[in-house]
C-alpha cells in the first residue's frame, strides 16, 4: 500500500469506506470489489477490503477490542498478545519508568498496552505504512516517528534527542526474511548487534524475542523471562537494567494467571519411575530450566533422562503443568495399542508423545479409533524402555 493511500484510510474519507467494506460478508469477494470500487478507486477499495479481512483474523485471535485497529499483514502476524503486552508494561511501571521508547513498534500492540498503564510513548517505526497505522493506534497522545532507531538510539548523526537517563527502552526486532518467519538472531531488525548493546547499557531494558532463542546468545547482563499464555509458548523476554530482576536468571511466566517459576539452569529433576499421576509441564517452564523446581514441588520426577513429562504417586495441584491419572501402561507395539483401541470402544483419541519418532495423526488413522468413547494415548521412552500410557486428564480445581 502506498503512503497517500494509508492516510486516506486512517482519515474520515477511510473509516467510512471501511463501515461499507465491513459489510461484505467475504471482502475478498469479486462483488466486494466491484461494489467499493463504484465509489473509491481501485487502491483505496482494495486497501479497506484488505483491511477489513485483517480485522476480522485480528478479533479471532485477540478479541474484540482489537478489530477496530489498522493493520499491515505483517504487523498483525507479529504483534504481542494483549495479556502478554499487559503485563511487559506493568513490569516497567512497576520498576518506576514513566517514559518508554518503543523500538521497531510495528502497528503499535505493546505501545498501546504501554499508553493503557499510563506511560508516556514514544514509537520508533522505520516502515512508513505501518508508522501510520501506529498513530491512528496509539492516538495523538502517543509520539511515533518514522525512521530507522539506529538514527535515534547509539552510533551516527541524531536528528533528535533518543532515549534519556530514566527512559525506558522495549524492542521488538522483526525476525521475517523474505523466507518468512526466522528464529535466527542474525535475521533480527534492528539487528541482534543493536539489541545486546541496548542489554548491556544503562537503561531499563526488555527485548522480546522468539522463545527457541538459544541459551548460550542470552547476554550476561540479562534476566530471561519465557512467557505462555493458555498453554502456548509465545515469547522470551529479556530484561536488563531492572534490579528486581536478576541477571543471569531465567524465569517462566504463566498467564493469564501471572504464575512464576524460578529456573535452575543445569540442574535436571530426579529419575522416577512411572507412579499413578503423570505431569505435562508448561513449555515455559521447560525452556526456563525449572523442571527439577517443579518435580520438587509436585514430589514427582522425570520418566526418562531428557524427557519433559514428570511423574508421581502424590496428586498435587499446579498451574505450571497439566495433570493426569495414568490408567494403564501399554507397550507401543501398534497391533496391543489398536487392540486396545478396539476392546475399549474408542473413537476419539488424543495423542501425546515425547522423545518417539512417530506422527500422532499418522498412527491415530492407523490405530483406526471407531468406537464412542474417548481417550488420551502417551508415548514415551522410560527408564524400562518404550510405553503408551493410558493417561485420564484431571481438570483443576
Ligand atoms: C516485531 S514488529 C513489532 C511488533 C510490536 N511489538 C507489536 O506488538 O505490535 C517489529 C517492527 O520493527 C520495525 N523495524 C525493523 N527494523 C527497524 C529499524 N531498524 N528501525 C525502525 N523500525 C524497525 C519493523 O518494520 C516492524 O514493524
Amino acid at each position: 500500500m502506498d503512503i497517500a493511500t494509508a492516510q486516506w484510510l486512517v482519515s474520515e474519507g477511510g473509516r467510512e469506506a471501511l463501515r461499507q467494506a465491513d459489510a461484505w460478508a467475504d471482502p475478498t469477494s469479486v462483488s466486494a470489489a466491484q461494489g467499493m470500487r463504484r465509489q473509491w478507486n481501485a487502491e483505496q477499495s482494495a486497501a479497506a477490503l484488505s483491511q477489513t479481512r485483517l480485522r476480522r483474523r485480528a478479533a479471532l485471535k485477540f478479541g474484540a477490542g482489537a478489530g477496530s485497529l489498522f493493520y499491515t499483514s505483517d504487523g498483525l502476524e507479529q504483534a504481542t498478545r494483549p495479556a502478554v503486552a499487559a503485563w511487559r508494561a506493568t513490569r516497567f511501571v512497576q520498576a518506576g519508568v514513566s517514559t518508554i521508547w518503543d523500538l521497531g513498534c510495528g502497528i503499535g500492540a505493546d505501545a498501546l498496552a504501554f499508553a493503557a498503564a499510563g506511560l508516556r510513548v514514544i514509537g520508533v517505526e522505520r516502515d512508513p505504512v505501518t508508522a501510520i497505522f501506529a498513530q491512528a493506534n496509539l492516538g495523538q497522545g502517543v509520539e511515533v516517528l518514522t525512521g530507522e532507531v539506529a538514527e535515534l538510539v547509539g552510533a551516527g548523526p541524531t536528528g533528535r534527542p533518543g532515549p534519556q537517563p530514566g527512559e525506558g527502552i522495549f524492542c521488538d526486532p522483526a525476525r521475517r526474511t523474505d523466507r518468512g518467519r526466522s528464529w535466527r538472531v542474525q535475521d533480527f531488525s534492528p539487528s541482534w548487534e543493536f539489541v545486546t548493546r541496548l542489554l548491556t547499557g544503562n537503561a531499563s531494558v526488555c527485548v522480546k524475542v522468539g522463545p527457541g532463542i538459544p541459551r548460550a546468545l542470552i547476554p550476561d547482563a540479562a534476566h530471561a523471562t519465557w512467557v505462555s499464555e493458555s498453554g502456548d509458548l509465545v515469547e522470551a523476554s529479556l530484561w536488563a537494567g531492572f534490579p528486581a530482576l536478576g541477571a543471569g536468571a531465567a524465569e517462566a511466566l504463566l498467564l493469564p494467571g501471572g504464575h512464576m517459576l524460578l529456573g535452575e539452569p543445569g540442574s535436571d529433576p530426579v529419575p522416577a519411575e512411572i507412579g499413578r499421576f503423570l505431569y505435562e509441564p508448561d513449555p515455559a517452564v521447560i525452556r526456563a530450566g525449572a523442571l527439577a523446581r517443579l518435580a520438587d514441588d509436585l514430589d514427582a520426577g522425570a520418566i526418562a533422562p531428557g524427557i519433559a513429562y514428570l511423574s508421581g504417586d502424590r496428586l498435587e495441584d499446579t498451574p505450571f503443568a497439566e495433570a493426569f491419572e495414568v490408567l494403564e501402561v501399554l507397550p507401543t507395539a501398534e497391533k496391543t495399542v489398536r487392540a486396545w483401541v478396539r476392546n475399549h470402544d474408542i473413537g476419539v483419541l488424543e495423542i501425546k508423545k515425547r522423545g518417539i519418532d512417530v506422527d500422532p495423526a499418522e498412527l491415530r488413522r492407523r490405530l483406526r479409533p471407531a468406537g464412542t468413547h474417548k481417550a488420551t494415548l502417551v508415548l514415551t521412552p522410560t527408564s524400562a524402555g518404550a510405553v503408551a500410557l493410558v493417561v485420564r486428564r484431571i481438570s483443576r480445581a
